[in-house]
């Protein structure tokens, strides 16, 4: 009697346990959801610094426009042996057995099936329309980070005269659209960094899917065979993933996994990948740094916007859409926040890049 006494005081410490730690998780997930996205906040940026910020994008976006620029100097980081060259997948031929070499997300190995099924459904895909170096035009790219820097700036309709504009996961538009304007030609993301309701309303969009696991590759192709996506499979996301993307399936592409992997290994110089039973290295680039090697493969001149997490504001904004602060950054495991700053900074210091809104480097501040 006592010891079943025992025993189910133990069961009842180990279920009160276990939703307790669900609980946990589901708090944490919370607020990195980007939910309450529906209304911007009152927020005050001085008329004379909007001014200094619109002047220097307008400056960018009527200066010389340099063929070519901002990956010559990538290359120049890179090693002689071979760069990315392909920044999406097709099924055009057997895929080199190179790219199998590390898991996800720098490489396909143990998915080789999986993925093999879903370049299937890739192939009939719209090779014709892809954004940027198709037209003889100097393509200029804007990847629109998710920063609280953008906030008041209203740099909408500046935003929207770049060729290619790249968003990142569930990035809105809607009534943000004076500061971050309204076209996308790229949404980037991977399944739980996805909108649950798709936002874009621009004809062109396309949805350029990032693969950090075997689950996501399942995902990608429900949404493009406008399928639900299993039951089975739901349980592996750490979040609410969307279970329809309403595009056509010739509007999706599939990440070449090296594109992130050249940003790791040889932009931020991290250690090559090896096996970890649980969590991570802090050697995943965030999709802001992946996007913009993604853009030196698209685009000719590269510029950000939105980008920079000053953890020394702690009060700042992380996010143009939310209310969570700067210092939410500091909890997370994945990234290495401070060498992606060196990597940017130095970037854009060189001209390789230009940051539109000063908050990786600020080449139009008064000093
Ligand atoms: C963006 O907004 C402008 C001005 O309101 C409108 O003319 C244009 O059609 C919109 N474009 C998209 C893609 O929603
Ligand atoms: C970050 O914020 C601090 C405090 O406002 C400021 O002194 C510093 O210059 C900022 N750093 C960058 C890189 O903007």
């Amino acid at each position: 009697m006592r010891l079943s006494l025992r025993w189910a005081a133990h069961r009842y410490v180990f279920v009160v346990g276990v939703v307790l730690g669900l609980l946990g998780l589901v708090m944490v997930s919370l607020p990195l959801n980007g939910t309450r996205t529906t209304k911007p906040l009152n927020w005050h940026v001085s008329p004379a610094h909007k001014k200094l910020v619109q002047e220097h994008v307008l400056r960018v976006l009527e200066g010389r426009c340099r063929p070519g620029s901002t990956r010559q100097s990538l290359l120049a980081r890179l090693p002689a042996s071979g760069s990315v060259d392909q920044p999406f997948l097709w099924k055009d031929g057997p895929l080199p057995d190179h790219l199998f070499r590390d898991p996800p997300p720098f490489g396909f190995r143990g998915v080789r099936a999986k993925v093999d099924d879903l370049l299937k459904l890739l192939e009939h895909s719209d090779v014709a329309h892809q954004p940027g170096k198709t037209s003889a035009k100097c393509q200029r790219c804007v990847v629109v980070g998710n920063g609280g820097i953008l906030r008041g700036l209203e740099l909408g309709p500046l935003i929207d005269r770049f060729d290619t504009i790249i968003r990142l996961n569930s990035g809105p538009l809607g009534a943000f659209s004076v500061d971050v304007g309204n076209r996308t030609s790229i949404r980037m993301s991977y399944p739980e960094g996805t909108p649950l309701h798709w936002i874009d309303t621009d004809p062109h969009t396309l949805f350029v899917a990032v693969v950090y696991k075997s689950v996501d590759i399942s995902w990608i192709s429900a949404m493009i065979n406008k399928l639900a996506v299993s039951l089975w499979d739901r349980l592996f996301f750490w979040q609410k993933v969307p279970q329809q993307i309403p595009l056509e399936p010739r509007r999706f592409r599939l990440l070449n996994p090296h594109v992130i992997r050249e940003t790791a290994l040889d932009l931020l110089r991290y250690p090559p990948p090896r096996p970890r039973l649980f969590g991570w290295d802090k050697n995943v680039p965030t999709l802001g740094v992946s996007a913009l090697n993604l853009a030196s493969l698209l685009c000719d001149e590269v510029s950000l916007a939105g980008f920079g997490y000053n953890l020394s504001q702690q009060g700042a904004l992380l996010h143009y859409y939310d209310h969570l602060p700067m210092s939410a950054m500091l909890r997370q495991k994945m990234h290495n926040v401070d060498r992606e700053t060196e990597l940017l900074q130095n970037l854009v210091r060189e001209g390789s890049v230009t940051d539109l809104t000063g908050g990786v480097h600020c080449s139009f501040c008064p000093s």
